[in-house]
């Protein structure tokens, strides 16, 4: 088990575009395994390879539902919308409100280079937008609600809270 880096805000990386993987060998597997280790240890739902260093389209997500991991992955559709606080391991202690598609479905390639494929609703929803888009170099803060949206849903679920 092995503990990497995790780059944090102003780090300039972040915002860089990840590459493709084109090789499933080893050196994957490793950065795998190191990126669900480093997730965990920092008690996160999502981690993406840029986060520590990597530029690879590469994700590691467990929103308590057990370990994903996504090579290349690509938002395939998306339906409906959600308001939700968001927060990020390269942004300590901050958090916003963020809109997101309320389900998703991702196409991927697991460690094996096999094509899989995944639906998420809610925060695995969020999970999958919010590593996807790091590939891509976005972070949610980018992804704000607008005040008019917050002030929508607070209208319409008066029990919700951020
Ligand atoms: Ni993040």
């Amino acid at each position: 088990m092995a503990i990497r880096n995790i780059r944090t805000k102003g780090d300039p990386i972040l915002k860089l575009k990840s590459r493709r993987v084109e090789k499933f060998d080893r050196r994957l597997f490793t950065l795998l395994d190191d990126m669900r280790d480093t997730m965990y240890e920092a008690d996160g739902c999502g981690l993406a390879a840029v986060q520590v260093g990597v530029l690879k389209r590469v994700v590691v997500i467990d929103v308590g539902e057990g370990l994903l991991e996504l090579i290349n992955p690509e938002i395939a559709e998306v339906k409906g919308e959600q308001c939700a606080a968001e927060g990020c391991l390269s942004l300590p202690g901050e958090s916003g409100v963020t809109l997101r598609p309320m389900w998703v479905r991702v196409c991927a390639q697991n460690r094996n280079g096999e094509t899989v494929e995944y639906t998420g609703e809610g925060l695995l929803a969020r999970a999958f937008c919010h590593e996807i888009d790091h590939l891509d170099g976005h972070l949610y803060t980018e992804r704000l609600a607008p005040a008019a949206v917050i002030d929508r849903i607070r209208a319409e679920n008066p029990n919700w809270e951020e």
